[in-house]
């Protein structure tokens, strides 16, 4: 891994956690009931935090302060995380273990689970809609819902659930991955234009690039859920054969499915290099993305 940006990841990283600890532990949060311990169960409990960590970076190409793009940042972290909670769910994927640790609905029951993903959904829009200055975060919270919701990911969810009883088609798959995975990715990528108002040139690339990456990296989910290793991957293995998911793997093999992972990659990398020196961030984690093991 190139040195440099593993130590900038770093650093995004600490960031995000510090903000998301101090987010969610404000006193109006606390109440008897355990969503609020089940909320900072699933939303401190690890993860990557490769959809925040690329809004910095965005931000940064930007020349925005990090303390500017946290509240946006975070907030993706936030829908994100919600969106695991209910994947989890014994009525989505029943999948017993998230991030190296017992499904949150294992831990608190599903009705908790259900309303700390509700929770965290709210919370996104709280920590967006705090952001003060001159940015405009009104607009980067409308782009969020738009990603978040029925045009987004939800929308992609209501796909993989419906269909999981049939066969798609390879565009209806991309379709469905652009939108259940990708979107979120896109609104961490985009958004932070949105946050500044800016279009044109710069954002044609981000959103094109966003596209390619959100698309590799649920190839490389897709791959993982059959060559991954439970115990550095943090969830179950053969989850998608066992419920009959639509995958990439599913219809084209691994092999192929690998060659298609290293065009999006490809392209992706190609896209963030065109930025210029800024656009290294980005063409890194595109690479890191096709050969991750977690
Ligand atoms: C998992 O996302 C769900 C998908 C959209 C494929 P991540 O692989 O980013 O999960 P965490 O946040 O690191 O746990
Ligand atoms: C999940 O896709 C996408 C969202 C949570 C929106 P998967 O169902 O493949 O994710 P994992 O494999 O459970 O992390
Ligand atoms: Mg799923
Ligand atoms: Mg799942
Ligand atoms: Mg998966």
């Amino acid at each position: 891994m190139n040195n440099n940006y593993s130590i900038q990841y770093s650093r995004y990283l600490e960031e995000i956690n510090t903000y998301l600890e101090e987010f969610s532990s404000q006193g109006k949060y606390s109440n008897s009931s355990s969503v609020f311990e089940s909320v900072r169960y699933s939303l401190l409990g690890g993860g990557k935090r490769i959809r925040p960590v690329l809004a910095l970076a965005v931000g940064t190409i930007l020349g925005l302060s990090t303390q500017d793009v946290l509240p946006f940042a975070a907030a993706v972290e936030m829908i994100h995380t919600y969106s695991l909670i209910h994947d989890d769910l014994p009525d989505m994927d029943d999948d017993d273990l998230r991030r190296g640790r017992p499904s949150n609905h294992i831990v608190f029951g599903n009705a908790t689970a259900i309303l700390a993903g509700d929770a965290l959904q709210a919370m996104a829009f709280e920590s967006v809609l705090s952001g003060s200055g001159d940015l405009n975060y009104t607009n980067a919270a409308l782009f969020l819902a738009e990603s978040a919701g029925l045009s987004g990911m939800v929308g992609g969810q209501g796909i993989d659930v419906e269909f999981s009883s049939g066969t798609l088609e390879l565009d209806q798959l991309i379709d469905m991955h652009m939108l259940k995975t990708g979107a979120i990715m896109e609104a961490a990528i985009v958004g932070p234009m949105h946050l500044c108002r800016t279009s044109g040139d710069l954002y044609a690339k981000l959103e094109n690039y966003a596209r390619y990456v959100g698309l590799a990296f649920q190839i490389r989910d897709d791959i993982l859920d059959v060559e991954g290793d439970v115990s550095v991957l943090g969830k179950e293995t053969n989850r998608d054969v066992d419920l009959s998911k639509n995958t990439f793997v599913s219809l084209l093999g691994l092999e192929e499915s690998k060659r298609y992972l290293a065009e999006c990659t490809e392209n992706a990398v190609k896209i963030a290099k065109s930025i210029g020196d800024e656009g290294w961030f980005l063409a890194e984690f595109a690479k890191e993305g096709q050969t991750r093991v977690k």
